[in-house]
């Protein structure tokens, strides 16, 4: 099992390394009152519209952050601090732990069939409209949204060590929070919509699965994800050899991790807002 890769008490000595702000039970409180706000089919939809449009750049970001660890040899060298780093970084370690996250984006390595999570979620989408007959709304503007994203994963530059890290807590706070998220998203689904989960369990898509499994499997990997995170945490601080404290290293995977906590509650709002 993935997760016995960190167990409760590591993963609480890493993040109580760099976590401050995340009060589980507030957050879920705040993501329960929001989805309570869709009364409609309509709003449903545009729900679902606005948060795949803003989860659809997550996967490309995560890869793309495991790219730039890869190449940031030099700051990972441990104690082969004199030794070529080319050859003695843990720097591709600590990508592995990051693109374990982006693996899943991009196949269902628990069905051993090469489906996307943009295509679940399109299936997924499809079989929403076709039950309530409607059609689907056009492509939703979430960029100041998706752009802050891509951002704070390092896509559109190559990063210094401290944007790096700053990624680094980001990811862990959007793999952490997306597990909430899609638990609590079933959960509404269940209490206001229960015909609707029995049509999406019932219509298959393209790949065999039921149109439901984009939900379903969003409940179990993110803890696996937030897990292969903490730990690619954990090998960055142990093995960082650049010029950044620990003081400062710290400071900027909390401000990532933060940062991601800050944007869930714009993109709620927005999401839910109608
Ligand atoms: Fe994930």
């Amino acid at each position: 099992m993935i997760e016995s890769l960190v167990s409760q008490d590591e993963i609480n000595i890493i993040k109580n390394n760099f976590s401050t702000l995340l009060n589980k039970e507030f957050r879920k409180k705040f993501l329960v009152d929001k989805l309570n706000c869709i009364k409609t089919p309509e709003q449903l939809v545009a729900f679902f519209s606005r948060y795949i449009t803003f989860n659809s750049v997550v996967g490309g970001s995560i890869a793309r952050l495991a790219g730039a660890a890869h190449v940031l040899q030099k700051s990972f060298l441990g104690d082969q601090i004199n030794r070529s780093a080319s050859i003695y970084s843990t720097s591709s370690k600590i990508a592995s732990y990051i693109l374990a996250a982006a693996e899943d984006e991009f196949n269902s390595k628990t069905n051993g069939i090469r489906v996307t999570h943009c295509e679940m979620a399109a299936f997924f989408f499809d079989s929403v409209n076709e039950y309530f007959s409607l059609i689907s709304p056009f492509e939703e503007n979430l960029s100041p949204l998706t752009n802050e994203v891509m951002n704070s994963y390092c896509f559109f530059d190559m990063p210094e060590d401290a944007a790096f890290f700053n990624g680094l807590g980001f990811h862990v706070a959007s793999e952490e929070l997306a597990d909430l998220e899609f638990n609590c998203i079933r959960n509404f689904l269940k209490s206001n919509f229960i015909d609707l989960i029995y049509f999406l369990q019932n219509k298959e898509n393209a790949f065999g699965l039921p149109s439901s499994f984009w939900i379903d499997i969003h409940c179990v990997v993110e803890k696996e994800h937030t897990c292969y995170g903490l730990k690619a945490i954990e090998i960055a601080m142990e093995s960082y050899s650049g010029t950044l404290s620990d003081f400062e290293v710290k400071c900027n995977i909390e401000s990532g991790y933060n940062g991601f906590c800050k944007l869930q509650y714009q993109m709620l709002e927005y999401c839910c807002s109608f």
